[in-house]
């Protein structure tokens, strides 16, 4: 069986070969990765929104909303929206009539926030959060650009109460062969193309190398299991486009 990932100091790295597959062998790790997502995200913080409802054919939109739904939290709950960006998910979490707290750790993505909620800049394995100070939190297409992912699934259990909810979004590949191509073909050679002519070329070239930092569904489902996590359900969204993992922090609420 061909292994996806390797750990170090008990953190999930993304394995040569996946990363020497996708031409990806040069992908900073750790304060090198932190460093370049940041300034990445403050460099096309203006533009992000346009180039994801372009990138998308706007579906995100729906796949946001599912994101919500699935949280399955009574409005009046506090919700942490985690790399929360320019705020999509965070409005979608307010027009549902949870409180929400924005964190993310570039600037220049809060500064283009249109939530409107309460924001800090923050380190995702690092949150200026009291234990047990929310009910749930949502992250979108953030996974990948965390330089420590299981450090941040055990912030995100210290900072959900016991029985919360936590609901997270990232990319996907689709299973079925065709729909792969066109996946392919669209993600790593047009959206570049396209990120080029609307915001930053090297940024947009980079997005889909990042997918090598996502660990496979199983070490997912592990690595949230470990961190203090139980129900861990997976569903692809769109035949694969996107794909969504919701999970229980484990606990008497
Ligand atoms: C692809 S954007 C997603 C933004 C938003 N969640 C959305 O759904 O549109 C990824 C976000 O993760 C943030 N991010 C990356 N690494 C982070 C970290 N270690 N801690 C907090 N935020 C981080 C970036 O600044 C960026 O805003």
């Amino acid at each position: 069986m061909k292994a996806f990932g390797t750990r170090a100091g008990g953190r999930w790295q993304p394995s040569r070969w996946r990363r020497a597959d996708r031409g990806a062998d040069d992908l900073p790790v750790g304060a090198a990765k932190t460093a370049r997502v940041r300034q990445m995200f403050d460099t096309i913080a203006p533009r992000y929104d346009l180039v994801n409802r372009v990138m998308t054919f706007g579906l995100d939109r729906s796949w946001r909303a599912t994101t919500v739904a699935a949280l399955g939290l009574p409005p009046g709950t506090t919700v942490l929206d985690l790399a929360c960006g320019t705020g999509d998910l965070s409005a979608l979490l307010a027009a549902r009539g949870h409180l929400v707290l924005g964190v993310d750790l570039s600037a220049g993505m809060l500064r283009a926030s249109h939530a409107g909620a309460p924001l800090v800049q923050a380190d995702s394995a690092a949150l200026p959060l009291a234990d047990g100070a929310v009910a749930g939190a949502t992250c979108g297409y953030a996974l990948r650009n965390f330089a420590d992912l299981e450090g941040t699934f055990v912030e995100l259990a210290r900072v959900v109460r016991p029985g919360g909810r936590i609901s997270l979004l990232d990319v996907a590949e689709p299973a079925n062969p065709i729909l792969a191509i066109g996946h392919g073909l669209w993600f790593r050679r047009a959206v570049p193309l396209l990120g080029g002519l609307l915001s930053d070329r090297a940024a947009y070239e980079y997005l889909p190398r990042s997918t090598a930092y996502l660990p496979p569904v199983r070490e997912l489902r592990s690595m949230l299991l470990r961190s203090g996590f139980s129900t861990v359900n997976h569903r692809l969204l769109s035949g694969g486009l996107s794909q969504l993992l919701t999970a229980t922090r484990v606990g008497r609420p």
